[in-house]
């Protein structure tokens, strides 16, 4: 890799007609990358369970300067069936005919708790929302992306996702198994024109980041445009090749 990803500065079309799919959409890092994406020339999907807020995302993206008009996927992840899996994978093939990206961001944090005081209901629920609803969905899409030419899936973890921490429970589990699903599809698909990365976006001004952190000085840190460079390389061209990493944004 001789760019520095976190550095990189994305050309004016550098997605043009790209289809997009980002999960998450609808609030922090997935929101804005979906804006970053438009302007940049792709027809962005917007994933999300929340109906308001994606319209919301929709009209600030229909509000830019000659942006594609994006779709809205509407999909929660705590509760869809295999059929609403195989539903949204059978509309970005009838309305597309491929997929040229697809961005694993959705997540919840859970309780930060010990393992001893963790509930068990709701470590299923971290796992299934941020771990088993990823493998779903990247099961049902991998055929349209398969039919794009140069298709890239980014996965997000977290530090927290290579070392495990006290009080991290659900969360931390669900990102080291996201890194063995990022790594398994990847070593999967080596040979093929499919890449396969996972971004750890490091701390980043969000709701989630708040929830986590509620006493941190919130104007200190990185907003969400601020990390994108490295989504931005590894959706485009630039980024052909390579896969199986695991990067710092
Ligand atoms: N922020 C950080 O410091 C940080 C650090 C390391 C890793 N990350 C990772 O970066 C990614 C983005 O995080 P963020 O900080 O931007 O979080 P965020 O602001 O809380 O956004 C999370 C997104 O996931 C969606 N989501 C949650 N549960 C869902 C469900 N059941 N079905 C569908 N969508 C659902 C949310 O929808 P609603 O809008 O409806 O809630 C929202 O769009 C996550 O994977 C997170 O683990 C973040």
């Amino acid at each position: 890799m001789d760019i520095d990803p976190t550095k990189y500065d994305p050309p004016a079309g550098l997605l043009d007609d790209r289809v997009i799919l980002i999960t998450g959409a609808s609030d922090g890092i997935g929101k804005a990358l979906a804006l970053a994406c438009a302007r940049l020339g792709a027809h962005v999907i917007l994933h999300g369970r929340n109906t308001g807020k994606l319209e919301a995302t929709y009209d600030e993206i229909v509000a830019l300067e000659s942006v594609q008009r994006p779709s809205i996927a509407v999909l929660d992840l705590a509760t869809a069936d295999s059929g609403a899996y195989l539903s949204l994978a059978k509309s970005v093939e009838s309305e597309f005919g491929r997929l040229d990206g697809l961005v694993h961001n959705a997540s919840i944090l859970g309780q930060r708790l010990s393992i001893e005081q963790y509930d068990a209901g709701e470590w299923q629920q971290v796992l299934h929302v941020n771990l088993t609803a990823a493998f779903a969905l990247t099961q049902v899409l991998l055929p349209p992306l398969r039919s794009a030419a140069d298709p890239s899936i980014i996965f997000t973890s977290s530090g927290v996702g290579r070392v495990g921490k006290a009080f991290w429970g659900a969360y931390a589990v669900s990102k080291f198994g996201i890194e063995a699903l990022s790594q398994i599809l990847a070593n999967e698909h080596e040979h093929t024109d499919l890449r396969v990365n996972c971004i750890n976006p490091g701390p980043t001004r969000t709701k989630m980041r708040l929830a986590a952190y509620p006493a941190e000085d919130r104007d200190l840190l990185p907003t969400p445009a601020d990390v994108l460079p490295t989504y931005l390389y590894l959706l485009g061209p630039d980024s052909r090749g390579v896969t199986g990493q695991s990067l710092d944004a």
